[in-house]
């Protein structure tokens, strides 16, 4: 009997050595006890982190489609599987029931088909939260096809290098999005990036802000009327268990986005599984992530985790902040949310604004808050216990990544006793391993150190796409024979997990990975700039925020400064988008500089973080001449 549904402390830990000590079996459980399969598999797990390459259930037939929609038909057909919140309050809500979704997806799996969408094609997803984004990753699962989602606040260039990347065939977008008071022009930007890719076929237009927009012959499309004649029926395509699912780009600290590719049988269960005691999921709960379906917390614990479990899951279309910093706790009251799923970086903008407003909406329908993306500050942590929570509804502090598919160190709610800014323990089948700087297991307690995992779980990504080498290199070369997560972390005496931030050069700003030589290479791009280097430093809400070197060619010495970051940080909004905007750009002469020429990130993070009286060892470096003058200009 497999432990789909944890219960009690005594439980997890029970559930735990099991899933360490004889992975195949627990697994095998839980996947056949819980799923439905077209053909069982061979074996369920091989692996070799060497190569590194990692299988699970090898051998196993299935569409993940079925286990999201077409099995609940039979018990859940009328219940909401999807509770589309519109950007604006004053538009009405609507409740997608299973057997509605099921049509829908249906229909739209039969306009890829009749668009040429093959199992295996590549297709891209640049839509809003509104329901199409849901049929289309659905659809995509359904024909087998491989859909890579691409936040639609990223710029025509951003999508274009990702459309390119992994040669999508076909893009499926809307003619517009709203964005609180802003309605963006999201085909138009489609457009702009298509002028530099040749391998798109197709685009699927969906109708939302009624922008007026320009559509290409031949190639362009309405979604609507395709989907009104399309059948309600589809056979799914029978996938293989270590069929592509989905690209997901993410960011790395060089180099281009890197294309995590998922695969299909490991994901699902372990996505499904997660969401199931993470959230505690109860039968007639109302569950609400406010991720983006474009980051893997939407891909995760938005569609397929829920969407496994019979769940309703609301998709929701605004932002915090309008109508007004109420917006939340309004939708929270509304439907009735028993489970609240959100990042630290919303909450510190909400406690900013004082806990009047949670305090006007009935929350008391809450039983679990949940919070990803970065490490949650205590102040924040308390806010939300005491103010959205009311110190009744359990905080799981998950920590997980793009690369992992699934949340991999957590509490679970009403179990495990929780600590802030501590994510706790291990899931079930978690490995993890705290290491020190000569590849050494640290078996004490308290002593920071990088975060590895050492066993697979079954969503862990399986490459990168088109770059296996660079899978390697990134993730299973720092330390032998062990996934490096590229965090750093501690444990406490009781086992407890604390993430305390990257040890590489990503920076994570509001919740999103960004890394710093795409910034860099964005702004090197304005002609009056030499060179430039990106360091994060703490900021109250973003949790961290950008703050930019940059040296100036002699045209540049001769402009206006102000004018000079307009325009830099514009450079970065059309090659990036601009959530990678800096938030302090100094000029200076010169940047502090190994004898081998490489910029010390090292002496610019500590003068950005104002601890310019203890730089170290300044004897290294090529021109200790010019660090005194960036002290000197640092704001
Ligand atoms: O640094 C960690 C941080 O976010 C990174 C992963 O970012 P991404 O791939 O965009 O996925 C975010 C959502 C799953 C991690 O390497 N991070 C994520 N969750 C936490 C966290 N840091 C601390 N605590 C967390 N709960």
């Amino acid at each position: 009997m497999s432990n789909y549904h944890i219960k009690h402390l005594e439980e997890y830990f029970q559930v735990y050595n099991k899933s360490v000590n004889d992975p195949e079996t627990f697994w095998g459980e839980i996947a056949e006890e819980n799923f439905i399969w077209h053909k069982k598999w061979d074996r369920v797990l091989s692996w070799d982190f060497t190569k590194p390459e990692v299988k699970w259930f090898e051998g196993a037939k299935l569409n993940i489609t079925e286990n999201c929609l077409d099995r609940h038909l039979i018990t859940r057909a009328e219940k909401t599987a999807i509770l589309f919140e519109p950007n604006h309050p004053s538009e009405k809500a609507q409740h997608i029931t299973y057997r509605i979704l099921y049509e829908q997806v249906c229909r739209m799996a039969n306009v890829l088909k009749d668009q040429g969408i093959q199992k295996g094609d590549r297709v891209c997803i640049y839509l809003p939260m509104i329901p199409e984004m849901v049929y289309s990753v659905l659809a995509c699962a359904r024909v087998g096809a491989v859909h890579s989602v691409v936040f639609a606040g990223f710029s025509a260039t951003a999508l274009s290098t990702r459309i390119n990347d992994c040669e999508c065939k076909m893009v499926i977008t809307s003619d517009g999005s709203y964005r609180g008071k802003k309605t963006i022009d999201l085909k138009g930007i489609v457009d702009e990036a298509l002028k530099d890719c040749t391998c798109v076929d197709s685009v699927l237009v969906a109708k939302r802000t009624n922008t007026k927009v320009n559509i290409v012959d031949g190639r362009d499309h309405w979604l609507a009327p395709l989907m009104n004649n399309a059948s309600a029926l589809h056979n799914a395509e029978i996938m293989d268990a270590e069929d592509p699912l989905f690209i997901l780009y993410t960011s790395g600290s060089t180099g281009s986005p890197k294309g995590m590719l998922h695969t299909t049988a490991g994901y699902m269960v372990y996505s499904s599984y997660t969401f199931k005691n993470v959230f505690n999921y109860q039968e007639n709960d109302v569950y609400w992530c406010t991720a983006d379906v474009g980051w893997i917390t939407g891909h995760s614990y938005i569609i397929y985790g829920p969407l496994a479990n019979g769940a309703t899951t609301i998709v929701f279309e605004g932002v915090p902040s309008y109508p007004d910093y109420g917006r939340f706790w309004e939708v929270i009251e509304k439907h009735k949310v028993t489970q609240f799923y959100t990042a630290p970086t919303a909450i510190r903008a909400l406690a900013k604004e004082g806990s009047e407003f949670p305090e006007k909406y009935d929350l008391s329908t809450l039983k679990v808050l949940g919070t990803v993306g970065e490490p949650i500050n205590e102040e924040a942590w308390h806010w939300y216990d005491d103010h959205v929570g009311h110190n009744n509804s359990p905080i799981v502090d998950t920590y997980w990544q793009t690369e992992n598919g699934g949340i991999i160190v957590t509490p679970l709610p009403y179990i495990t006793p929780t600590k802030p800014t501590f994510a706790t323990l291990p899931f079930i089948g978690i490995q993890p391993a705290i290491m020190d700087a000569n590849g050494t297991e640290l078996k004490c307690n308290q002593v920071n150190g990088s975060l590895c995992v050492k066993f697979p779980w079954p969503s862990i990504a399986r490459t990168i796409w088109g770059n296996h080498q660079r899978y390697k290199d990134t993730y299973f070369t720092t330390f032998e024979n062990k996934y490096f997560t590229g965090d750093g972390a501690l444990r406490d005496e009781s086992g407890y997990y604390r993430i305390t931030g990257r040890v590489d050069d990503v920076i994570i700003v509001s919740g999103h990975n960004l890394g710093t030589a795409p910034i860099e290479d964005a702004i090197n791009e304005h002609p009056d700039v030499v060179e430039s280097a990106i360091v994060g430093y703490p900021h109250d809400i973003k949790g961290n925020a950008l703050y930019g070197y940059v040296t100036l060619k002699d045209s540049g010495k001769l402009r206006d400064e102000e004018t000079l970051r307009k325009e830099i940080n514009q450079s970065i909004t059309e090659h990036i988008g601009p959530i990678a905007k800096l938030n302090k750009i100094q000029f200076s002469d010169g940047l502090p500089k190994t004898r081998s020429g490489k910029i010390m990130r090292r002496i610019l993070r500590k003068i950005a973080h104002k601890e310019s009286d203890n730089l170290g060892d300044l004897s290294t470096l090529l021109n200790p001449e010019v660090v005194q003058s960036v002290i000197d200009n640092a704001f």
